[in-house]
């Protein structure tokens, strides 16, 4: 058994990721190269409900995870036999079942450490330290990456976060779920400079977010606009309302990276993926001389191939979990839970 790990030169790891709306499974290997990446999207039947739905979600994960995880398997015509590890996020339900049943070490990996290493799929070259803000459904946090593992949290929003506010804003101009995609296409056909929406700082506390203002100064015009009967633009709401998001994630980002002396920036999570943000970003990066990073759009939503890419370096630190990891929600990055 020691024989065959020490002859064994690449490390594949399966890992399985089914946190929010997607059941998906990916085979990495040594950390940056994907072998598959699978995702079964829950979307259709979350658009019927405007949203996800708990229940319905962790039902369809169960049903959904032994037909992804032989997907990826036979899509990198990878056996079972020559995974060497398992690695989940800490999710409600299916956590520690599927390593057990294969007798594998499991790794459990944080969501947002997970949407971090998408950028070392994306850039093989890419190594800690670097500083990388996190936007996603959840959250939006500006964490400092010391090391493989090793994360400082520096801001974070008080409130919303950036795709929640994405996805409010889309529903209430009448977009269905998901919001942001949609929220940005529509604004392609406005324009952004035609309102103009808030953008909040706090002021002792400069690199944490709030996104609550902004939301409810749309809902607000979106009501002034409805009592004075003049018919809203949604494009033009879309558009300024993605600018007035984008300007502070942007400039928070970079007076940060300025602030502890970083001149490598990457973004990360499903809003990421946003145009407009990727742009901006890329855009102050350049005029600050700061090396930008941002995976591909299909490694910035959920995926579990970033799980894998996470695991590989908690596989190498030799950290591993009981198979009876329960689900611990909430659980905030750097608390984590090993052997
Ligand atoms: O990381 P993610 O896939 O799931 C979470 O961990 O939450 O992020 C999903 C969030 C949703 O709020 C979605 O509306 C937002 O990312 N999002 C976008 C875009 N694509 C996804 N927001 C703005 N523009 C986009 N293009
Ligand atoms: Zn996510």
């Amino acid at each position: 058994m020691v024989m065959k790990e020490e002859k064994k030169e690449d490390t594949l790891i399966l890992a399985i990721e089914s946190s929010c709306d997607e059941t998906a499974a990916a085979i990495v290997k040594n950390g940056r190269e994907v072998l598959s990446n699978i995702i079964s999207s829950q979307i259709d039947i979350h658009k019927l409900y405007g949203g996800v739905v708990p229940e319905i979600a962790s039902r369809k994960h169960m049903e959904r995870i032994n037909y992804v995880m032989a997907e990826a398997l036979s899509t990198a015509l990878v056996g079972i036999e020559e995974v060497d590890a398992i690695a989940v996020t800490y999710g409600p339900g299916l956590v520690g079942a599927a390593a057990f049943a294969a007798k594998k070490p499991l790794i459990p990996v944080h969501h947002i450490e997970g949407h971090i290493s998408a950028n070392y799929i994306e850039y093989k070259e890419l190594e800690p330290p670097f500083l990388c803000l996190v936007v996603s459904g959840g959250h939006t946090h500006l964490v400092i990456v010391n090391d493989y593992g090793d994360y400082k949290v520096i801001g974070r929003t008080r409130d919303d976060a950036a795709g929640e506010a994405f996805d409010k804003v889309a529903r209430a101009i009448g977009l269905g779920y998901p919001g942001g995609p949609k929220l940005q296409k529509l604004a392609e056909e406005g324009n952004e400079d035609a309102i103009d929406f808030p953008r909040a700082s706090i002021a002792d506390a400069p690199y944490d977010f709030s996104f609550s203002g902004v939301k409810s100064a749309v809902l607000n015009y979106i009501n002034a606009c409805n009592m004075k009967g003049i018919e809203i633009n949604r494009a033009d709401i879309a558009a300024s309302f993605q600018k007035a998001v984008v300007s502070v994630l942007v400039s928070h980002a970079i007076l940060a990276a300025k602030e502890y002396h970083f001149d490598k920036l990457a973004l990360a999570g499903g809003v990421a993926s946003n145009t407009q943000l990727r742009l901006s970003m890329q855009k102050a990066c350049e005029k600050e001389d700061i090396s930008f990073y941002c995976p591909s759009p299909i490694l910035c939503t959920d995926n579990a191939a970033m799980i894998g890419a996470a695991a590989y370096y908690e596989f190498l630190k030799n950290r591993r979990a009981g198979w009876d990891l329960n689900a611990v929600p909430n659980q905030k990055l750097g608390e984590k839970v090993f052997l």
